[in-house]
């Protein structure tokens, strides 16, 4: 079956990550974000795509190349600016005359895409739409369905207030093509489909079909939502090998020293160099390259490629970019580390704190955070 996969967004909540690679490539468990869906995809028979993006995507092509790799076939549409989802998938789509999948390339999921085709055939719908129960809806595009769950409302982003359901678009629909007529030509906002064409749809009356799955649905957007997926998946894939709850999943050639203690799963990639008495907290990905030393702690947290963690130093909860330098006995809490941060020794860095790419903590001129602290 074919599909287009949506990768043209800026990224922007997930800044600033996102500075040096575009989100679709982001590490999950090590691989990049869109290899997830890819994967689902292929599995569910949907293997031949275009991946729908804007010029600064260039480095997802020059990734997943033609797919074959993965045993997909992958094109690539190209949009001069973001031309909103609708027009992108007018680009992307142009050619198809049958049936085929339409993907926002920020999730991960389990969908049953085979049963939601089946269902979207026997309803007639020219339209479906995957719907995933969430406690915030207001983030979302929010669907009202009857009881058969056809879409009779959907709101793209309703104000908390005005959503009247928890069921929202899961960013996995089957259009029939055409779905595509009813998109105008225009700028970003018109050429929206969960703006415009959607509400239109049902609007004309059309059949718009709702497929709602009590299975595993994230939008990767935010800091928060990026460690949570590293932590989902990590606990199903530990829990796949293993009952207990301590579990090392290790490349071959990672090293870690049997003096280091570690609780919960973990996963060290390639070249991974861990020392004694250091201290590894799952769920934490570990990538490749990295060197935990002596003492250090590392909990709950996603590492990417050659971040070192100084002897002491302690990391709670964090997201720390590709060579990201941790000072001996520095302490990061709740931190988003940008590729090439370098944090001074015995800094205490305030809770939260997001730093661009390549900085040095503490910044120079600024208050200092002395690990000496008065108490
Ligand atoms: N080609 C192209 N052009 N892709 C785009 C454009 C565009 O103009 N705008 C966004 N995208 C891509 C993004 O790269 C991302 O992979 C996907 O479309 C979704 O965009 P987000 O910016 O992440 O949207 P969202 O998460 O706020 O909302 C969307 O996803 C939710 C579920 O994850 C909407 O579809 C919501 O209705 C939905 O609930
Ligand atoms: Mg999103």
């Amino acid at each position: 079956m074919r599909g287009v996969i949506l990768v043209g967004g800026e990224g922007t909540r997930l800044r600033p990550l996102t500075y040096a690679r575009p989100k679709q490539l982001v590490p999950v468990l090590n691989r990049p974000l869109l290899e997830h869906l890819l994967r689902h995809l292929a599995s569910q028979g949907v293997d031949d795509l275009v991946i729908a993006g804007s010029a600064s995507n260039r480095a997802v092509e020059h990734y997943f190349g033609d797919g074959a790799a993965l045993g997909v076939r992958l094109r690539y549409s190209y949009e001069t600016e973001p031309l909103g989802s609708g027009l992108a998938v007018k680009q992307a789509a142009a050619a198809f005359r049958e049936t085929f999948v339409v993907c926002n390339g920020d999730i991960i999921t389990d969908l049953d895409l085979m049963t939601m085709v089946a269902r979207h055939r026997d309803t007639g719908a020219v339209l479906s739409i995957a719907l995933a129960p969430v406690d915030e809806p207001w983030h979302y595009g929010v669907a009202e369905v009857d009881d058969e769950e056809r879409i009779l409302r959907f709101v793209e982003k309703p104000r908390p207030e005005e959503a009247r359901s928890n069921l929202i678009n899961a960013g996995t629909w089957i259009f029939e093509p055409e779905v595509l007529d009813h998109v105008p030509e225009g700028g970003a906002r018109d050429g929206s489909l969960e703006r415009v064409t959607f509400p239109a749809l049902i609007d004309q009356g059309r059949r718009v079909q709702g497929f709602a799955w009590g299975g595993y649905w994230i939008d990767v957007g935010s800091p928060e939502r990026y460690l949570q997926a590293n932590r989902d998946l990590l606990d199903e894939e530990a829990a796949a090998v293993a009952e207990t709850d301590v579990i090392l999943l290790a490349e071959a050639d990672a090293v870690i020293d049997d003096g280091a203690e570690i609780g919960g799963p973990v996963l060290a990639g390639r070249g991974v160099r861990v020392r004694q008495r250091a201290r590894l907290l799952g769920p934490t990905v570990l990538g490749e390259g990295c060197e935990v030393e002596d003492g250090a702690s590392v909990e709950q947290s996603v590492l990417w490629e050659d971040v070192r963690v100084g002897a002491g130093a302690h990391v709670h909860n964090s997201i720390l970019g590709r060579g990201v330098a941790i000072g001996a006995g520095a302490v990061i809490e709740g931190a988003v580390l940008a590729d090439g941060v370098r944090v001074d020794e015995g800094c205490i860095l305030p809770e939260g704190l997001r730093a661009m790419p390549g900085l040095r903590l503490p910044e120079r001129g600024r208050e200092p955070h002395p690990a000496t602290a008065s108490s």
